[in-house]
This record gives C-alpha cells, structure tokens and sequence, in this order.
C-alpha cells in the first residue's frame, strides 16, 4: 500500500514536472513556433476557409473627403506624395522601330542608383530591345526604375554618373523619393502610373527585379501564345503565387509588418515581386486602385497583391516563373523557364545559351522528351528539397 501509494505520488512527480518542461520550452520557443507553424496555420485557415479579403474595401481605402479634392495638388493613395521625376522618357514607347501601337511588352526593372553592373548585364543580355525587334519580331521597352540614393554624402557622386548612364542608354525613369526597401511600394506605383501615362497601349507590362534572369524568348513565346489564346491580353497577371501568406510578426525580420498596418492573419493572394506580368488592362485597374488605396504597406508585391483584390481580379500561377530561389541548371529545366531569381555575373553565360537553343529551334524529340521529364523529375520532384519551381513543373 505505502510502496504503491509512493509510486503514485512519483508518476504524478513526473508527469508534473514533464509538462512544466513542454510549457517552458513553448514559451522559450512560442516566437519561433508562432513565426514558423502558427502564423501559417491560421493564415493557410483563413485563406481557405473564410476567403474573405472585403476588410480591405472597407479599411483600406481612403475616403474621397480625406483624398485631395479636384483642386487641392495632386497627390497619391495612403497620404503617399506622387514624387517628381528627376529623370524620365515620356517619349520611351512612341517611335522606335515599330508601329508605336505594338509595344508588346513594357519591362520595368526596380534597379537602385548604385546597380551599374547589373544594369548593364541586362542590357547586354535579356533586356536587349534590339534582340528583341530583330531575332524574336517583338516590340519590347526596357526601362530601369529607381529613386535617389539614400546616403547624402554620396548621392550627388552617385546621381553625376547616372546622368551620365542615362544620357548613354535613355533608359531610367526616377523619382524624387529615397532609394530604399520601404520605399519599394512608393516605386511600384510609379511604375503603373507611369505605363498608364506614357504607355497605355502597351499589351503587358511586366516588373522584374534587377538580379533576376528573364529567358526572353520563352517569354516571348509565352506572351504571343496568350494573344493568340482566346481571352487574348486581357484579364492576366501571372507569376509565382504566394497563397495565403501571413504577414511576418517577427521584428527583426526584414519582412516585419506592424498589427497597426497590416491586423488581418493573411495577405490576399499576390505574385513573388522577382518578376511578374500583367496585361494592359489589368495595369489600369491596379492604376485605379492605387489612387483609392492606402498605400503605407511597404511590401511591394504584397501590396500589388491588395490592389488586386480589390479590383476582383485574382493571380495565375505559372510553373516556370520563380519566386525568391534561383533555378536548379539543367539544359532540360532551362528550355522550359521564363525567370529565375538571384543571378548577377552568370547572366551573361545563361544568356548565350538561351540565344544559342532557340536558334536552334530547341525540339527534342519524342525520346528526348522522355528523357527530359525523367530528368525533370529527379531534379525538382525530390522530397525535403525546395526548388523554386515546383515538382508540377516536371510535367508541362
Ligand atoms: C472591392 O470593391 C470592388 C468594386 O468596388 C469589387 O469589385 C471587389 O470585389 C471588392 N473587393 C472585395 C475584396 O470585396
Ligand atoms: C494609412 O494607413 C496608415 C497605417 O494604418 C495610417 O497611419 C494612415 O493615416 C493611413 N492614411 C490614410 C490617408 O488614410
Ligand atoms: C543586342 O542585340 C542585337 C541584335 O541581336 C545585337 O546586334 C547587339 O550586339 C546586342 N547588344 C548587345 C549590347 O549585346
Ligand atoms: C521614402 O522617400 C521619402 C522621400 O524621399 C522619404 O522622405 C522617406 O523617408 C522614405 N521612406 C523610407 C522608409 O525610406
């Protein structure tokens, strides 16, 4: 009885301590457990359960007697000022070498002023206008946007050779607003004011960072099958989706958002900002959009992702558009990509093989496609492994 009763009190010792032990270690760990299962539990939950992004039509938008009246200046949504230009070409989409009418693609690169290097490998390589009119038959505008460089001790060193860049390329577009990760909204909106301004008639308008790889051909490939395709070049936005994000509640991390700006668990669907394209169209609705919206979130391609939503208008994924991660290299997985991100001196070798495959007409064969799938899958299907692009991408 006595030995029985003294087992009891020791299993319950155990059990006692034991669970003191589980509740320290979650409250030791409940930042890193919210941050890496909880947050997307509840957000992943409330994408697909509730669906309901109407928070953002009631909350977000500015009401008109706090927007400018028709007098007042002219300013832009979430009390953010519509910056002037320092350097711009209201003139980049008329004339060229086409009918100034089919501008198929207007390709804006998020440069930042001290980006030279990367620039110029662009220019030298996927965003080549020349290339573009004379091998692929397509009317592609290229132009880099950026504001000015936040260290004022340097910026009038700085903006002296971008003048210099630009008088040689024609090619930037920039604002009066600091050069920075929070000002990147301030840079997307310019972008779609910009395309509504200058070039409205523009089919697509795609946004790119500058240290990604756009495979312009299969792009192009890409875009004229859809102008072909029924629904034509409307009604698209396409790229990598992020569905039901949470907003990133840890502040030390670059991503950090406020409950103040952002209080819902989940951010409407939205397109990777590595690079994504829309077509004429929708650039005018998010255009509308960001006059209405408040646009204090910083986050670009999530507040992209907000202007969509309230418009009704809703992302396609496509397999070979890459979110943050760069492509696995494999000639089989390369024929088949359109961007891939974090490339900066390998653009030049990427590129000659892109020029060298679709010059030569880049077909495989019934065996060849076999063997391709094959490889494919053993390269992007692998468990525990995450690719950029997803396992489905093996198949198309
Ligand atoms: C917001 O309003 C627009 C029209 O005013 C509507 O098309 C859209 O679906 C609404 N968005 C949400 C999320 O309710
Ligand atoms: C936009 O939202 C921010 C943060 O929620 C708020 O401080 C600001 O006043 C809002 N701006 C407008 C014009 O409503
Ligand atoms: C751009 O493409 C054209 C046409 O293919 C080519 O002649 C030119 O050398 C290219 N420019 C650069 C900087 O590579
Ligand atoms: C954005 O740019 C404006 C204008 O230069 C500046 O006042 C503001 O501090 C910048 N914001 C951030 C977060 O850098």
């Amino acid at each position: 009885m006595f030995i029985n009763f003294r087992r009891i009190r020791k299993c319950q010792c155990v059990q006692l301590l034991t669970t003191g032990l589980v509740l320290c270690v979650l409250m030791v760990c409940w930042e890193d457990l919210d941050h890496h299962v909880v947050s997307h539990v509840r957000s992943c939950a409330y994408r697909y359960l509730v669906n309901r992004y109407d928070f953002l039509n009631r909350s977000l938008i500015i009401s008109s007697n706090r927007r400018n009246r028709k007098d007042g200046p002219i300013t832009v949504g979430g009390g953010a000022r519509s910056y002037p230009y320092i350097i711009n070409h209201p003139g980049k989409c008329i004339g060229g070498p086409g009918d100034q009418d089919d501008v198929l693609l207007l390709l804006f690169v998020k440069s930042s002023p001290e980006n030279f290097e990367r620039r110029q490998a662009i220019r030298n390589t996927w965003g080549n206008e020349s290339f573009a009119w004379s091998e692929l038959g397509v009317d592609v505008r290229l132009l880099f946007a950026m504001g000015v460089y936040p260290d004022v001790s340097q910026r009038s060193q700085v903006q002296d050779a971008l003048r210099q860049e630009d008088q040689a390329y024609r090619d930037l577009i920039q604002q009066n607003f600091l050069d920075t990760f929070h000002n990147l909204t301030v840079k997307l909106i310019m972008q779609f004011h910009w395309k509504q301004k200058y070039c409205p008639q523009a089919r697509f308008l795609m946004t790119a960072d500058d240290d990604i790889f756009v495979h312009m051909p299969n792009l192009v490939k890409y875009l004229q099958y859809l102008l072909r395709s029924q629904s034509g070049a409307n009604d698209l936005w396409v790229g990598h989706i992020h569905k039901g994000a949470p907003p990133v509640r840890r502040k030390n991390s670059k991503y950090y958002v406020p409950y103040d700006l952002y209080p819902w668990p989940s951010y409407p669907d939205y397109t990777s900002g590595a690079g994504y394209v829309v077509s004429g169209d929708v650039a005018s609705k998010i255009y509308q959009a960001t006059l209405v919206l408040n646009s204090s979130l910083y986050i670009d391609d999530v507040f992209m992702g907000m202007c969509a939503k309230a418009m009704g208008l809703s992302p396609q994924e496509h397999v070979y558009f890459s979110g943050e991660g760069k492509a696995p290299y494999h000639s089989c997985i390369y024929d088949r990509m359109i961007t891939s991100h974090g490339h900066a001196a390998d653009v030049h070798s990427l590129w000659r093989e892109a020029i060298h495959s679709t010059a030569s007409g880049n077909s495989r064969g019934f065996l060849g496609n076999v063997y391709c799938t094959a490889v494919r899958v053993m390269i992007l299907c692998r468990p525990y492994f995450q690719n950029t692009y997803s396992c489905a991408a093996a198949f198309t």
